[in-house]
């Protein structure tokens, strides 16, 4: 569901016993739910998820992870996904009929998958075909709708996530002499230009104007870049960088690159959610680490390592709005819903869908990593 769908969608209360519980009253709630279930559930949590919620997870991890644990589960009956939208869509296309995939709160959406849509996408090839020919190879960062999966399946592309995006951008260019990248400008960049590839020849897709943003020659293109981004990784900025190195001249810095190119470019260190959990794990007792990326799995590694210093890299960063919309009293209701025998807020992502979605998502698992 995107944000306009959302928005039509009548919006759903939850009922006031809820807001009369005590965390621990429904922690307690949870646990018996759980035990009473067992393997028939299975909680798949991503990193970006609040601590009241991850606590319960059966999983935690990356994207990638998590869609490699979905296609792996194919036990239990009902996957309650502690994450967005489209992870738990990928969840849905990855796993098997008989299972249910359930989203605690249907708002949990993400600003930058719902910055390519299917129309605009296809638009967008129709006006690059006519001027590149069956030169392009599509891929899309998995944080897409399963209409953009579909799209970039159906024509022999594929998706990417942060761990894998250079080998997936490699192997793009095994098959066509061009790639188009949805919808993260900024991971396709800081990928390609980590390959090699001059910024002088990617160019960007404005899909509002629906125009080509390039100067030059435009057979010099290698990467055309979608033109969205993640509203929260854009708020880290040079100024950061640069307030770090005065008030830390000893700190490392590691960003997601999702980051923009420029705050990637003056970073120490640049890699998806398990790097830079596996970096911060590996150093040395008295490291320091300014930590580019979403605000609570921030807070969970500055807990987790008391023998180093780390900070926000933005001081005044806030955590991913819509990651924190599964929150303790959504999850417990799901899971009551459940136990009464109900379901509510199940991800299906439609037949034909799916079935050109799992190509882009297919092409990816079997060279992961
Ligand atoms: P990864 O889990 O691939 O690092 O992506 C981060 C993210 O923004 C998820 O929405
Ligand atoms: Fe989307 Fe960014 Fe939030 Fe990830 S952190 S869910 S990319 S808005």
């Amino acid at each position: 569901m995107n944000i306009l769908e959302a928005l039509k969608t009548p919006a759903f209360q939850l009922p006031d016993s809820y807001k009369n519980m005590t965390d621990s009253e429904m922690e307690q709630r949870v646990r018996e739910i759980k035990e009473k279930f067992g393997d028939r559930l299975y909680i798949p949590g991503h990193h970006y998820q609040k601590d009241e919620v991850i606590q319960f997870a059966d999983t935690t991890g990356d994207s990638l992870q998590l869609a490699q644990q979905s296609a792996a589960n194919t036990k239990a009956e009902f996957i309650v996904f502690c994450g967005v939208h489209f992870m738990a869509e990928t969840a849905d296309i990855l796993t098997q009929d008989h299972q249910k995939v359930i989203l605690p709160d249907m708002r949990a959406g993400c600003s930058m998958a719902d910055m390519a849509d299917i129309h605009q996408t296809e638009r967008a090839w129709s006006k690059l075909q006519l001027l590149f020919g069956d030169t392009i190879l599509p891929l899309t960062y998995v944080n897409s709708t399963a209409a953009i999966k579909a799209f970039c399946g159906k024509n022999g592309g594929a998706t990417v996530t942060s761990s894998n995006a250079m080998g997936m951008v490699e192997w793009a260019f095994t098959q066509k002499e061009r790639i188009l990248f949805l919808p993260d400008q900024h991971l396709g960049r800081n990928t390609a230009f980590d390959l090699g590839i001059s910024l002088s020849d990617m160019a960007v897709w404005n899909p509002i104007t629906d125009e080509l943003e390039y100067e030059g020659d435009i057979s010099n293109i290698k990467v055309i870049l979608w033109k969205g981004h993640c509203s929260v990784h854009e708020n880290f900025t040079i100024h950061n960088i640069e307030q770090v190195r005065v008030e830390y001249p000893d700190m490392n810095i590691i960003v997601h690159p999702e980051c923009s190119r420029e705050v990637v470019a003056l970073s120490d260190y640049a890699g998806s959610t398990k790097y830079i959990i596996d970096t911060i794990s590996k150093a040395e007792t008295g490291t320091k680490w300014a930590i580019g990326t979403e605000m609570n799995l921030v807070k969970r590694i500055i807990a987790q390592h008391p023998d180093k210093e780390i900070i926000s890299l933005n001081p005044h960063m806030c955590p991913c709005l819509t990651m924190n919309r599964i929150d303790l009293p959504h999850l417990l209701y799901s899971l009551e819903t459940l136990e009464k025998g109900e379901t509510i807020n199940v991800i299906s992502v439609e037949k034909d869908i799916a079935e050109n979605a799992i190509l882009a998502l297919n092409r990816m698992l079997e060279r992961a990593n």
